[in-house]
């Protein structure tokens, strides 16, 4: 499929049909313009999903991610789209790699820090302390160059780097060392009644967070009721630390529009909160709507979606096989 040597660039969600606005400002709506640039694998990370979601709802999640990455734009002419655990190489160099990594340096995760205090330490899955070594495998594997990811990720891309450079060391260069790219705006974005806090999908109150497939009708409510400040008189610009509410309103906005946010301060200036609060949702509102049409088109054919990933699965196994056969054979368990 990839023919031209260009870079390859690997990213991943974790399925969900339930993915938020910060998932596409972060992530998916950078992956589309990189189609042309780079080599791309997009992998629906589904293995990565049992360690949180209710294990019943995957198979339908998978399906709805699909559709959502097709939706936001995803060519699957252009890209490898794949399901996780189709490819059984990634758990293979899962447990390989989970040899060179240290009790410690998972420890240090933030993200494992913080899903361990949502749950007693005795009912955390060991599978949420493997996590970031399945992550490394994922991105190992197709010896990538370069990792589209929100900031909250970045640690976990730290890692991955650590690991291959310790195992490049022991053996010979077997793994591309990897670079995240993280945009300079929208890579998180935050709740909207706890602007300190970063949007979530398993947030409990759904009124912190925007669904793509939300119900158009929820959005103004959700808006109107974002926290912004008291400042008077009220002003308009981007500051995440002094004005994290209108800050993020703005990312939102800046994404719904294809503005910048400099842009965006010059045009709002003057404009009070209420009537600001109003043209982000109609923004938002116009922009799920065209976003939702396009998904229920692509999620209606199941067909065609089951062909997208098994090519997919097909592609990346030929790939991924290549890596992990040099594995096997440098440490001598072929
Ligand atoms: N952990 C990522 C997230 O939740 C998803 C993911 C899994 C990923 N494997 C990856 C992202 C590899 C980038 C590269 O957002």
């Amino acid at each position: 499929m990839f023919t031209n040597n260009k870079p390859i660039l690997f990213s991943a969600v974790q399925p969900s049909g339930n993915l938020t606005i910060g998932n596409y400002i972060g992530t998916i709506r950078h992956w589309p313009k990189m189609q042309d640039k780079y080599e791309c694998l997009y992998c629906i990370a589904d293995l990565h999903a049992l360690t949180t979601i209710d294990k019943k709802k995957i198979k339908k999640s998978v399906l709805d991610t699909l559709a959502l990455y097709l939706a936001c734009g995803v060519d699957p002419n252009k890209s490898i789209i794949f399901v996780q655990s189709h490819v059984y190489q990634h758990s293979q160099l899962n447990w390989i790699l989970s040899c060179f990594s240290y009790f410690g340096e998972l420890s240090r995760m933030n993200q494992f820090k913080v899903k361990k205090h949502q749950n007693y330490i005795q009912y955390t899955n060991v599978g949420l302390f493997n996590y970031p070594i399945l992550m490394a495998s994922d991105i190992l594997l197709y010896q990538t160059s370069f990792v589209p990811i929100g900031s909250d990720q970045k640690q976990h891309l730290e890692l991955t780097c650590n690991i291959a450079k310790r195992f490049n060391s022991l053996y010979t260069d077997i793994f591309t060392i990897p670079k995240p790219i993280i945009n300079k705006n929208g890579s998180k974005i935050m709740s909207l009644l706890d602007p300190k806090k970063k949007m979530s999908k398993s947030d409990i109150n759904k009124n912190n967070v925007i669904f793509l497939l939300d119900d158009i009708s929820s959005i103004f409510f959700k808006i109107k009721n974002a926290i912004t400040d008291s400042d008077m008189p009220p002003k308009i610009y981007y500051d995440i630390f002094k004005k994290s509410g209108i800050s993020n309103l703005l990312e939102i906005l800046s994404a719904c529009t294809n503005k910048d946010i400099s842009t965006l301060e010059k045009e709002l200036n003057g404009v009070f909160y209420g009537e600001f609060k109003n043209i982000v949702a109609d923004y938002i509102s116009k922009f799920l709507f065209k976003l939702q049409k396009s998904y229920i088109k692509y999620r209606n054919d199941e067909n065609f979606l089951k062909k997208i990933i098994t090519n997919g699965a097909f592609e990346a196994r030929l790939r991924s096989e290549q890596t992990l056969k040099k594995v096997f054979s440098v440490i001598g368990i072929n």
